[in-house]
């Protein structure tokens, strides 16, 4: 009995690392553009996936492609994408609005959701997905989750896939979602969501959902909201040699939204990453222990915990807010919760050898659950002043249980705020 599963199992890793192999194409879909706005050229890429997305390769040659419609491009087996050109996606409102797909958590929707296995998307440092944010940033004002707002891309269901060289600018909301996904790799990524009027909101760099074996490397992320965030069900994360712009750093979170529904983050490493002018390093937010409405916008009342996190060689230049932050305060659109009642716990998390200048005066605000503690937070190696070079050497701390290598220093402020602190 034994030997046999053994077996089975070898020929079944044999098969899949075969599978794996880099093939020949047999098949090449070059994508013809219209070359107009009022030209939707959607149903052609859509024609090119169907005919060449199983064992094939897609070619978007040097130019501009209009999207007017949704494309869902998932079940792909064997493919090559090769984006040589930008693709333009529309400003009908009415339309997305309409029209975006579900992504399958927290109600939030995209405009194009692309998986399978074993795929190559490829743009050469130089393919572009413009998402002619611009009309969105006017549109929503401060609406943070606007229903049914889309997100640039979604990557759904891919396994063993690797996406390398694109470039996204100006998304219409969160620029890449990955959900369901499992040892898949996002490897130089540039990404840009500035607006006429600087940075836009909600413009995340990256959200992973119920994925495993995600690597992020060699990213600049320039945006208005979290640079890279690991949500629900976020497991064996990879960050590394990245350079995040304006935003608010790496999010873990926010994560406890729903009610009695138990997820997790662990195992992440994020190494050797350059801030610039962020708010954070580093920041966790869950919701509170009260269910207060229903997602997007609202919810709470969620289990389960966020460990094993390790954060190290970071280099800061200009924060904005603590480099490291925990709130627990998350609850509907903006009202101010209980910040000391998440179910939800933080334990295990290092932040090693930072160094930089920042113009808060907190290396960290720890703002931590009364019902879940947090335990067990290592921060040393740290060498953050202000710009006339003072030390920055406060640590303020709520409901933690095991700090090593810093001492807290004072009491963390009282009231929420979404992005840490107060
Ligand atoms: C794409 O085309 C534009 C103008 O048509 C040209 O300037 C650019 O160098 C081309 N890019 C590549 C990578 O071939
Ligand atoms: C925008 O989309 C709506 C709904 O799909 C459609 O009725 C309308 O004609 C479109 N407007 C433009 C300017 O294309
Ligand atoms: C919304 O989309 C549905 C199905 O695609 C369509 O039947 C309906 O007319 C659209 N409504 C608007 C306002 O565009
Ligand atoms: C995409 O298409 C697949 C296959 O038809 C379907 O199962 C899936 O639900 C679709 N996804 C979305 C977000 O519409
Ligand atoms: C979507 O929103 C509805 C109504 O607000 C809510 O009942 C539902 O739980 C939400 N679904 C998800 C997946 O968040
Ligand atoms: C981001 O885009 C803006 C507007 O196009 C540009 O001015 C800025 O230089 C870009 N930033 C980076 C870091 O590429
Ligand atoms: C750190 O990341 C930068 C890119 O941001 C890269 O150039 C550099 O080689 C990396 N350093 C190490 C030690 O890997
Ligand atoms: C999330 O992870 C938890 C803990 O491993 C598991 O019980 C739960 O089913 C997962 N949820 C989803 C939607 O994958
Ligand atoms: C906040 O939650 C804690 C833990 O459940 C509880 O002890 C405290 O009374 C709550 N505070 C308020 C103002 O409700
Ligand atoms: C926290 O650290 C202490 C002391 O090293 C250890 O005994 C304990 O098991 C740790 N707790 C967790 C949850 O890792
Ligand atoms: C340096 O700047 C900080 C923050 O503005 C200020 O609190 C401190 O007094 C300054 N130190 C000196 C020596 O000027
Ligand atoms: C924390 O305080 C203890 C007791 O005063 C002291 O022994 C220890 O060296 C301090 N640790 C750090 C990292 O400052």
């Amino acid at each position: 009995m034994y030997f046999p599963r053994v077996l089975l199992q070898f020929l079944a890793v044999a098969g899949l690392s075969q599978a794996a192999q880099p093939r020949e194409s047999s098949t090449v879909c070059t994508v013809p553009a219209a070359g107009s706005t009022s030209i939707d050229d959607a149903p052609a890429i859509l024609e090119a996936f169907r005919k060449c997305g199983h064992g094939g390769k897609i070619i978007f040659t040097n130019t501009t492609y209009h999207i007017n419609s949704v494309m869902n491009t998932t079940g792909l087996q064997d493919c090559e994408v090769d984006l040589q050109g930008t693709l333009l996606w529309s400003t009908n409102i009415t339309y997305w609005l309409n029209n975006s797909l579900p992504v399958g958590y927290q109600n939030q929707s995209t405009a194009w959701v692309i998986g399978g296995k074993n795929l190559h998307f490829n743009g050469h440092g130089y393919g572009t997905l413009n998402g002619n944010g611009q009309t969105w940033y006017d549109f929503v004002g401060s609406v943070s989750n606007y229903p049914r707002r889309p997100h640039a891309m979604t990557v759904s269901g891919a396994t063993d896939s690797i996406f390398d060289g694109v470039r996204f600018v100006r998304s219409q909301m969160w620029t890449l979602s990955i959900i369901h996904s499992q040892r898949t790799s996002f490897t130089n990524i540039y990404v840009n969501n500035t607006g006429e009027s600087g940075t836009a909101h909600n413009t995340d760099g990256a959200d992973t959902i119920y994925s495993s074996d995600i690597t992020f490397r060699n990213w600049e992320v320039v945006n208005g909201d979290d640079s890279i965030s690991l949500k629900a069900n976020s497991t064996d994360i990879l960050i590394e040699d990245c350079t995040f712009h304006n935003g608010l750093g790496v999010a873990i979170g926010s994560i406890g939204q729903y009610k009695d529904v138990y997820e997790t983050v662990e195992r992440v490493l994020v190494k050797n990453i350059t801030y610039d002018n962020t708010l954070h390093v580093a920041y966790i937010k869950t919701w509170t222990g009260e269910q207060v409405g229903y997602p997007p916008n609202g919810g709470g009342g969620g289990l389960g915990y966020a460990s094993h996190m390790t954060f190290e060689d970071l280099s800061a230049t200009a924060l904005r807010g603590p480099a490291f932050a925990i709130s627990q305060c998350t609850t509907f659109s903006g009202a101010s919760g209980n910040c000391t009642s998440s179910k939800f716990q933080l334990l295990d998390i290092v932040l090693k050898d930072i160094a930089g200048t920042s113009s808060s005066g907190e290396v960290a605000s720890l703002q931590c659950s009364a019902v879940e503690l947090c335990e067990n937070i290592t921060i040393a190696g740290v060498d953050l002043r202000f710009s006339n070079g003072t030390q920055i050497d406060d640590y303020l701390c709520g409901n933690v249980d095991g700090t090593f290598g810093f001492n807290c220093t004072g009491e963390v402020c009282v009231g929420s705020s979404a992005t840490g602190g107060c």
